[in-house]
């Protein structure tokens, strides 16, 4: 690929997917110049702080959460919501962290998931047709004429919309709510109410005993930091490009370009064409970023976007993230695998448990099935492991709340539940109770597929 000047703006002139027909062009110049006067939303160097970690993960020497909403919206904005998906992460985190026993990086699909690609680009009720909802970023989710007209002004809308949800998530990281021992405490909670309490007790135990022992050698809340704070990074997808381009800075101590939307942005599987304009912008910024790789995709084009999107093989810049559907994961990762090892790039591999396996009920809601989410995040483990490649985490749609979403869990919600409560704006997610599940038997899995210590590879002293 003919390696071309790249500036901020330089994807303008490739060819583009999934763009918002806004009707008035001086309306979207004069919302592009506003944002591009006001201040970042995250500082080049926590960037470059997540990249190292994401290094880590590429080395082997730790795991990935990365976890949120499908789609953020401007009706479900308010501290509860906040705080409880932020709670359930570090709760899936805690058990994480001991069944992979490294450390585990937290992403949130949070603070700035407000656009989404669709299938089709209009969507038909009764005999009316009207444009697509594009995520609130763009246009509205109600099936009106008018709410589907794509809107500039909701750029600047989310753009405070993420600044304030990123404030109270940089406040309970630091402040002291992310406390290991609350956030453990949490957790036995869940799994005193949990129907299948019997499966996850040993490990919330083990948990347990493991925190006494090291309050007992002096290390507590009071005297280390590490179990009082965490570190917690926001991501999206970056979809509007308008926006992405108006939030991008140079930073003044490397005099780099950074996306500062967000710590880390990832390409879609629908925006993922090699000379496109979305790989364009991200080839850029020197964020770390993510690629999701569909099964459409091929080992020679895997390959193609890499050299793209990572040049240098810089380890931690890039992040595949692999949603293959529960019942293809087997055939088609092991070929995209063996390409990537055999050409020797560092990336770091996610499972995406969620996108290959929506389906739809008789009812013509959007659903997915718990044991397929299971049955995928299974499928990755034993890939990557027949590899030998690290496992680098999980990247799934969840959320703090209990809706009625997802099927299946130990509460066992059939079709018929989901109309309780379903309240996403665009795919089913986990509720809190299948996303702690979900880390209990993920961890359980870690753990029973660890090699014993003594036949764990060296890890070179720093
Ligand atoms: C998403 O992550 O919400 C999404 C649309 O995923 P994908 O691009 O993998 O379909
Ligand atoms: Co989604």
């Amino acid at each position: 690929m003919l390696t071309k000047l790249w500036t901020p703006d330089s994807w303008r002139g490739r060819p583009i997917q999934q763009v918002p027909a806004y009707p008035d062009p001086a309306k979207l110049t004069a919302a592009e110049d506003k944002l591009r006067g006001y201040p970042p939303l995250v500082f080049a160097g926590e960037a470059r702080r997540l990249k190292a970690a994401l290094a880590q993960v590429a080395d082997g020497r730790a795991f990935v959460l990365q976890g949120g909403d499908c789609a953020e919206s401007f009706s479900d904005f308010t501290a509860n919501i906040i705080r409880d998906t932020f709670r359930v992460l570090l709760q899936m985190a805690v058990v994480l962290t001991f069944g992979a026993s490294v450390p585990v990086v937290k992403m949130g699909r949070m603070a700035g998931q407000f656009a989404k690609p669709r299938s089709s680009d209009t969507e038909t009720v009764g005999d009316e047709t009207l444009p697509s909802y594009r995520g609130d970023i763009v246009n509205g989710p109600e099936f009106t004429r008018a709410a589907r007209v794509p809107d500039p002004a909701r750029m600047e809308a989310a753009y405070f919309q993420s600044a304030g949800t990123l404030n109270l998530l940089r406040a309970f990281a630091t402040g002291g709510y992310a406390d290991l021992h609350e956030v453990h405490r949490w957790n036995l909670g869940f799994v005193a109410r949990s129907p299948m309490a019997e499966r996850y007790r040993d490990l919330a135990h083990r948990i347990d005993e493991t925190l006494g022992f090291m309050a007992a050698c002096g290390m507590t809340s009071a005297s280390t930091p590490q179990i009082r704070e965490t570190d917690f990074f926001t991501s999206h997808e970056a979809l509007l490009l308008p926006y992405e381009q108006a939030l991008t800075r140079v930073d003044s101590t490397s005099g780099d370009w950074y996306a500062c939307s967000a710590h880390f942005l990832w390409i879609g599987d629908r925006t993922r064409q090699a000379d496109g304009a979305h790989v364009e912008f991200l080839r850029g910024v020197k964020n770390p970023i993510g690629l999701k790789v569909g099964p459409t995709t091929a080992p020679d084009d895997l390959l193609r976007l890499i050299d793209a999107l990572n040049p240098a093989d810089e380890p931690g810049r890039l992040t595949l993230i692999a949603r293959m559907g529960a019942e293809k994961v087997a055939r088609l990762l092991p070929p995209l695998l063996r390409a990537v090892q055999r050409d020797g790039r560092r990336v770091v591999w996610l499972c995406d448990p969620m996108h290959g396996n929506t389906i739809s009920t008789a009812a013509r809601l959007k659903t997915r099935s718990f044991d397929a989410i299971l049955a995928e995040v299974r499928g990755f483990f034993d890939a990557v492991a027949a590899e030998g490649v690290w496992a680098g985490g999980v990247h799934v749609e969840m959320t703090g709340r209990e809706v009625t979403e997802c099927v299946g869990g130990a509460h066992r919600l059939t079709e018929a539940d989901l109309s309780r409560s379903y309240e996403t704006f665009c795919d089913p997610r986990l509720n809190a109770e299948q996303s702690l599940e979900l880390a209990f038997l993920v961890a359980a899995e870690l753990k029973a597929r660890r090699l014993p210590v003594v036949e764990r590879p060296a890890v070179a002293a720093q």
